[in-house]
């Protein structure tokens, strides 16, 4: 084991030794009772029924609307293509309202779709959809908006409703961070036309891959039903032009063994969030993010937004010096999507004014979080960050550099 870091001169970057021996990524999976996936397993192979609207995933998105209140839930292969036969199912079309500071796949679903992915800014506050810029954008082409709970925090639910009943738009959520949170009691799942969770292998609960459309519309979830399975529709004619969206029974297993798990998820992953807020407390320029203690959360994610003048180091750097001692913190989501792949170079979007979700993908960084760390690993994370920040000027002018 490498010696507790008490100076910037123990850090890896000037004595060559990462502190942990192992890489502690951001979204290592959760993982529920082993056995339990095994046996599923089991079954699945004697059962011989590997996907095609299997048992386990039948029974997963029963329990999903148990656990959420939903009506309706189509568990489909990832959120991305969920997003998209959710955005075909609401018949979303022409251009569509999406915030820029998010995953650069809520834009690509729309994009995918030969939809205009119009970029707003977000709320400094939140990080979410800012609805007081949502207006401004919206034009004769525009269909619908698309919320992200990011970080599993509610958008501004009220105010985007009104916004989309005021203009006839849709509204769908890209809640792929949000399985398991709440806005004022009523689980996330239920608002808008319809919203989509993400059961990635780094997300809250994981099924692999995978994500489930989620909605209390019964049209929408007939529709979003056939277009996950080719356009068939339960009569077996073929409605639509579908896509193959299904989810595989192996996933469901997964899926279904860490919703059994969910409660001991939250309770790693609160306790751990707490012991970074405490951690963290009083190192200058360095903010966790808040979630509202009276929703419910999943605390997937640990959200620092760094103050460079204050804690006298760059983002990128304090990345770079927790990467050499092997913490593999992320910079969620950099660059805000306008600033990314086929949207920097589309000329169309060379005008945006965004300072926000600018300011927001400059100063961002995720910590590792789940049940893949222990609390003695965070703190002794934490301590690197310390080190970092008190020795700030020592490490600016040893990597040689000057704040602007
Ligand atoms: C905000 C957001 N939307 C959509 C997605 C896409 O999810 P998936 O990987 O299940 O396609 C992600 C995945 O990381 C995400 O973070």
């Amino acid at each position: 084991m490498n010696r507790i870091r008490k100076t910037y001169k123990d850090l890896a970057v000037f004595q060559g030794e990462p502190f942990f021996s192992e890489k502690l990524h951001v979204g290592r999976p959760n993982i529920g009772d082993e056995s339990i996936l095994l046996e599923r397993l089991q079954d699945i192979l004697q059962r011989r029924w590997l996907t095609n609207d299997g048992p386990y995933v039948r029974e997963m998105e029963e329990e999903i609307c148990k656990l959420t209140g939903v009506k309706h839930c189509i568990a489909v292969n990832n959120a991305t293509l969920g997003l998209e036969i959710a955005a075909r199912s609401l018949d979303l079309k022409g251009e569509v309202i999406v915030p820029s500071f998010t995953f650069i796949a809520t834009a690509h679903a729309l994009q995918w779709l030969g939809i205009k992915p119009v970029f707003c800014d977000v709320d400094p506050q939140t990080h979410n959809i800012d609805p007081a810029k949502v207006e401004a954008l919206i034009s004769e082409q525009t269909t619908g908006i698309v919320g992200v709970h990011l970080w599993g925090r509610p958008c501004d639910i009220q105010t985007l409703t009104e916004i989309a009943r005021k203009h006839d738009l849709k509204l769908l959520f890209d809640a792929a961070h949000a399985f398991g949170c709440s806005f004022e009691g009523r689980m996330l799942g239920n608002f808008g036309d319809a919203e989509v969770y993400s059961f990635h292998a780094t997300k809250f609960l994981n099924s692999f891959e995978g994500g489930a459309i989620v909605t209390n519309d019964e049209q929408v979830a007939e529709k979003a039903r056939a277009l996950r399975n080719f356009g068939y529709d339960c009569s077996d004619n073929i409605a639509f032009a579908g896509t193959n969206g299904k989810m595989s029974e192996i996933s469901a297993a997964m899926g279904l063994t860490g919703l059994a798990s969910m409660d001991d998820f939250i309770n790693v992953n609160s306790r751990n969030y707490l012991t970074y807020v405490a951690e963290l407390a009083n190192v200058p320029g360095i903010h966790v993010i808040d979630y509202d203690a009276k929703e419910r959360n999943n605390y997937q994610y640990i959200i620092l937004e760094i103050d460079e003048q204050k804690c006298g180091l760059k983002r990128d750097d304090l990345m770079k010096i927790l990467y050499s001692e092997n913490v593999l913190a992320r910079r969620y989501f950099h660059p805000g999507c306008h600033r990314a792949g086929p949207y920097a170079s589309d000329e169309s979007y060379s005008n945006l004014d965004l300072p926000e979700t600018e300011r927001l993908s400059a100063c961002v960084l995720a910590l590792p979080n789940g049940t893949a760390v222990s609390e003695n690993e965070i703190k002794d994370i934490c301590q690197i960050i310390r080190v970092c920040v008190n020795h700030a000027e020592e490490i600016r002018s040893k990597l040689n550099y000057v704040l602007a």
